[in-house]
């Protein structure tokens, strides 16, 4: 910037009324857009310190949101930071940190004042992505069930080390992530994805883009029940999603039980409900026959019987036969006693 200056002034040197009125206009556009990289602070400039040990530490803040205390490093992690989704060269640290927008820190004692406003994510650059999620019928729910506090933009896109260092999509650790963010509020199918060779193959730390953790079938903000037919799985785009990945997936293949989840008594409840009224409503059975969780669970208890029926036979059988040779011994003993 400086040197071009240079090469305008030395040009318009001879002319000293058009440089007036370049600088004038330079003036101005300085003025209107107020540009950040000439008068506020270069990253480097907060990295100085906050690269520094012996300038920053660690500090105790209070979660604004969900009043949790938490630890954190004021140190920054420069590779971890230009990892991150926001590393890209046209981020400022005063893009996020507004409040330090301006602040001469030159001239203020030990760099600025210790208490920052939280980043805001939504005002300024995000607030498509915040409509979709905060107004989504998902939240409704989360209100309806009385969950407080909701989940935030940082909840769910927090670096590994730093709130600050929100991974990309197809960053590893974030996936891993996703999976127990949304499992600590779905236990039963965070299991029961666990069960299933999805949940396994992530479990095992394969957690690349062509494997599905839950947003790959669920979709990211717009989380809909399965059975709407605007759903990512809903009867029309089920095959669609799974064939992302399963090329060549039909309506049969859609049948696939992605959350086996025959621990869950509802399911033995129902099936009891309807065996108990075969004789009133013969169609009850008839259609929880078709259903592909009560097929698993028959076969799961079909399983476990042959499995105790196993091993109680071969229990029997032992223990039987242990007895057996502990009376045919007592038995010769006293015969030799009695000779
Ligand atoms: C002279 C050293 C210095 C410089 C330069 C500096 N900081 Fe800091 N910064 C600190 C110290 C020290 C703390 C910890 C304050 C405390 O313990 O309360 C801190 C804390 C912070 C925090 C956490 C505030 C909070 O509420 O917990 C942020 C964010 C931050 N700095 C961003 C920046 C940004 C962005 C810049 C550049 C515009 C910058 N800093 C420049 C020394 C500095
Ligand atoms: C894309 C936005 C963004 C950018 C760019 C950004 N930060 Fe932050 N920073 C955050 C968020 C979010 C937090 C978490 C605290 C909060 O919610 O305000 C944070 C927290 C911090 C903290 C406190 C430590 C912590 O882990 O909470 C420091 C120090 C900090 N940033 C310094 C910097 C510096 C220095 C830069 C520039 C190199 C920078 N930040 C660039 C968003 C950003
Ligand atoms: C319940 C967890 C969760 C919450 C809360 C959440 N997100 Fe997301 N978001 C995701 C997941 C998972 C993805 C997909 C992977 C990715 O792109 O990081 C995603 C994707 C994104 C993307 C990139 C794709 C796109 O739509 O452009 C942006 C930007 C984003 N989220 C912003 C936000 C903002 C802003 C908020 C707060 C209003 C927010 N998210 C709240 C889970 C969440
Ligand atoms: C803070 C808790 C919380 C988090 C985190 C959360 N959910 Fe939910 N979710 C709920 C509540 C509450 C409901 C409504 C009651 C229920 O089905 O358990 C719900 C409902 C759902 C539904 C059914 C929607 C409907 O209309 O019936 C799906 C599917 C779902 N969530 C998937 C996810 C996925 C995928 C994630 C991760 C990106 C996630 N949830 C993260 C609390 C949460
Ligand atoms: C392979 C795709 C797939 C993955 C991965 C997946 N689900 Fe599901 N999920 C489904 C299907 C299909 C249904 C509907 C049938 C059922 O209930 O089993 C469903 C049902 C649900 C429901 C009940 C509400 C509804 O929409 O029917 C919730 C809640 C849920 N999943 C949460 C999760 C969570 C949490 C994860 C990650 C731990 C996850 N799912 C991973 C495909 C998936
Ligand atoms: C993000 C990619 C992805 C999505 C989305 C996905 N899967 Fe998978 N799925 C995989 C991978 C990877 C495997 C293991 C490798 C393989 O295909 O054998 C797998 C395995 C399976 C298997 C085991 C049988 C087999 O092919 O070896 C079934 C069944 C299955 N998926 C069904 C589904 C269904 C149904 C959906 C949609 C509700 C779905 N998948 C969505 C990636 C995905």
């Amino acid at each position: 910037m400086v040197s071009l200056l240079k090469t305008f002034l030395e040009v318009y040197d001879h002319n000293k009324i058009s440089k007036v009125i370049f600088l004038s206009f330079l003036l101005l556009f300085i003025s209107t857009f107020s540009s950040k990289n000439l008068f506020a602070q270069e990253n480097s400039e907060c990295l100085e310190c906050h690269t520094d040990p012996e300038e920053v530490d660690i500090k105790v803040r209070v979660d604004p949101v969900t009043g949790d205390v938490e630890i954190v490093s004021m140190l920054v992690d420069e590779e971890a930071f230009h990892a991150s989704a926001h590393g890209g060269e046209d981020f400022y640290c005063i893009d996020c940190h507004a409040d330090l927008e301006d602040v001469d820190l030159e001239e203020t004692e030990g760099g600025h004042y210790p208490n920052l406003q939280p980043v805001d994510c939504i005002t300024f650059c995000h607030d498509d992505p915040a409509e979709e999620y905060l107004e989504g019928s998902h939240v409704q729910l989360m209100r309806e069930n009385d969950i407080e506090p909701i989940p935030t933009c940082k909840h769910c896109h927090a670096g590994e080390k730093s709130k600050r260092d929100t991974p990309k999509a197809d960053d590893l650790y974030h996936r891993k992530d996703t999976i127990e963010k949304c499992g600590e509020c779905h236990i039963e199918y965070f299991h029961s994805y666990r069960n299933n060779l999805h949940g396994q193959i992530t479990a095992l730390g394969h957690l690349d883009t062509d494997i599905a953790t839950c947003v790959d079938c669920h979709g990211q903000h717009t989380i809909l029940n399965s059975s709407d037919p605007e759903s990512t799985l809903g009867p029309e785009n089920a095959i669609e999603t799974c064939g992302n990945c399963h090329p060549g997936a039909n309506d049969s293949f859609i049948k696939h039980v992605a959350h086996p989840q025959y621990k869950n008594l509802g399911y033995y409840k129902s099936a009891l409900v309807a065996l108990k009224n075969i004789r009133k409503d013969p169609g009850q059975i008839e259609s929880i026959v078709k259903s592909p969780q009560i097929i698993l669970t028959i076969l799961f208890v079909i399983y476990i019987g042959l499995l105790l029926m196993t091993f109680t036979q071969f229990g029997a059988h032992t223990l039987l036969s242990w007895l057996g040779t502990i009376l045919d011994e007592r038995k010769g003993k006293e015969s030799e006693h009695d000779k």
